[in-house]
């Protein structure tokens, strides 16, 4: 594929129609041409090195273009391209090419006809569906690929028709390497980490730390925080929320954390302070030298409460920021100057909200790690103020009753309990892997494993294996 790049790049991509899980329009002649062109590039490629027609089928190493050859790309290639046993005149038409006495011209024609079938490109799904379309849709949806020996065996035997079956196979999927990085794609999806930004490029300096490697890090180190807690640890919800479990693998981030670093198969280094993927310094890092605390309340609301605040026009930001004037940060910490900011009407009808949350975490420094004050710096990095550092509010504003807190803690207990919190994983996580928009109460079992304390493992299983796979 790599080599047949340019080919790729030709294909039309696919863009979604209005209703979220349609193809619009469904495959023009530009769709066509560019298929049939990367078709007849990857089959010639193929015929042209005796180490991937083995790939393909055995028979076809030395004489590529035999009956042989054929039969055994119709028995086995065939089958899994399509991930369905072909009919019998699919079988007629595909071998009508016939043996040819030219060495690869039989062989590259079928091979590319394969590859340009709409079969291999179009997931089809019957109503009610076959077991080879149950099959694929579990395989797609748990490991974004197609089904293996395993399902399809199953499959076979008419072994894919009651929810217990689909739960074992879902089951099964989600611990293999493809299952296990899809899992890591959500809690990416979930937690928009493509959003986390280069840290400050000063705060990383006065560390002797490279910003761009620390983001790197940082963001490796969720991957394997998740890893951990779902897979090996088999976690609930809640330990995924609290728990003071930290995956450093170098000095910079173990730094960071305050910790050791950690290597796979050591004991399990705590943080107490980094409690949770909230605690995660990827998902504290700040891009300006000081932290925002707005930013990191509407990241709490956006990402953990699945909360849309719709942002302002930024012209009244910006008139009341001429309006106050420069704010002495010798004089004021970050947090005075955002209450200073943001303790007028209009901007005090949604800021009390983006706020309270967005304080607590004050008591981490804009490269995540753990303070207690808050240093100013001047341009030069010498340091020319230190504020101690204030997480108390009085309303936090997140459940059905005002709550108030004193530190970080506090907000990671409330949130695991949350039930706004269950139902944002619980939608997001059918979002992710059906590509499709949430119906209100479809959820509930989902919801229901949250709240029951089910390991995350059952919570994915119970999102995936529904009765939706069998109609
Ligand atoms: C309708 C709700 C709403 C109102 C009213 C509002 N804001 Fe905001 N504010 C937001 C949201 C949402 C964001 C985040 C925007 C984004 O995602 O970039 C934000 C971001 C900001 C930021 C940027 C923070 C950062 O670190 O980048 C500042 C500063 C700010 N608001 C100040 C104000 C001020 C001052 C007012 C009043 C004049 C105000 N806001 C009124 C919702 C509001």
């Amino acid at each position: 594929m790599a080599e047949s790049a340019d080919l790729v790049a030709q294909l039309p991509s696919d863009r979604l129609h209005e209703s979220p899980d349609e193809l619009d329009p469904l495959p023009s002649q530009a769709h066509t041409d560019a298929s049939l062109r990367l078709a007849i590039d990857l089959a010639e490629r193929i015929a042209a090195s005796r180490e991937s027609r083995a790939a393909l089928a055995t028979e076809c190493a030395d004489q590529p273009s035999s009956e042989p050859c054929v039969e055994a790309l119709l028995d086995g290639f065939a089958p899994r391209a399509f991930r369905r046993p072909l009919s019998q005149a699919e079988r007629d038409r595909l071998s009508a090419t016939g043996p040819s006495d030219e060495v690869d011209e039989t062989f590259t024609v079928l091979v590319a006809r394969l590859l340009s079938s709409p079969a291999l490109t179009f997931h089809h799904w019957s109503s009610p569906p076959t077991p080879y379309d149950v099959a694929s849709r579990i395989a797609y949806t748990t490991t974004g690929g197609p089904p293996d020996d395993v399902l399809v065996g199953a499959a076979s035997r008419d072994e894919l028709s009651t929810p217990t079956q689909i739960r074992a196979q879902v089951t099964r999927l989600l611990e293999s390497p493809w299952g296990r990085r899809r899992v890591a794609d959500f809690f990416r999806y979930w937690l928009r980490l493509d959003a986390v930004p280069v840290p400050s490029r000063r705060a990383s300096e006065r560390l002797g730390l490279d910003a761009g490697e620390l983001q790197r890090s940082a963001l490796a180190e969720v991957d394997r925080f998740v890893e951990q807690m779902v897979f090996t640890r088999s976690a609930e919800f809640r330990e995924l929320i609290t728990s003071p479990l930290v995956y450093p693998e170098d000095d910079a981030l173990a730094g960071l954390y305050g910790t050791a670093v950690w290597h796979d198969g050591d004991p399990p280094v705590e943080a107490p302070h980094h409690r949770g993927l909230l605690g995660r310094v990827a998902l504290l890092l700040s891009q300006a030298d000081r932290t925002s605390p707005i930013m990191r309340g509407i990241r709490l609301r956006e990402r953990l409460l699945c909360q849309e605040i719709e942002p302002p026009d930024l012209e009244i930001i910006d008139s009341r920021v001429d309006e106050l004037g420069a704010i002495d940060r010798t004089e004021h910490s970050t947090r005075e100057a955002t209450e200073r900011l943001t303790g007028v009407t209009p901007c005090y009808s949604c800021h009390q909200l983006i706020n309270p949350p967005g304080f607590v975490f004050e008591s981490f420094d804009p490269l995540g790690a753990y303070r207690t004050a808050e240093v100013v710096y001047d341009e030069t990095g010498r340091e020319i103020a230190r504020h101690a550092v204030d997480t108390t509010v009085a309303d936090l504003r997140i459940g059905p009753e005002a709550k108030s807190a004193s530190r970080f803690d506090d907000v990671v207990d409330l949130v695991a309990d949350q039930a706004m919190a269950h139902v944002c994983v619980a939608d997001s996580l059918v979002e992710f892997y059906f590509a499709h928009e949430v119906e209100a109460c479809a959820t509930a079992d989902v919801v229901d494993a949250i709240a029951g304390s089910q390991s995350f493992v059952d919570i994915i299983v119970t999102a995936i294996a529904t009765e939706e796979m069998l109609r």
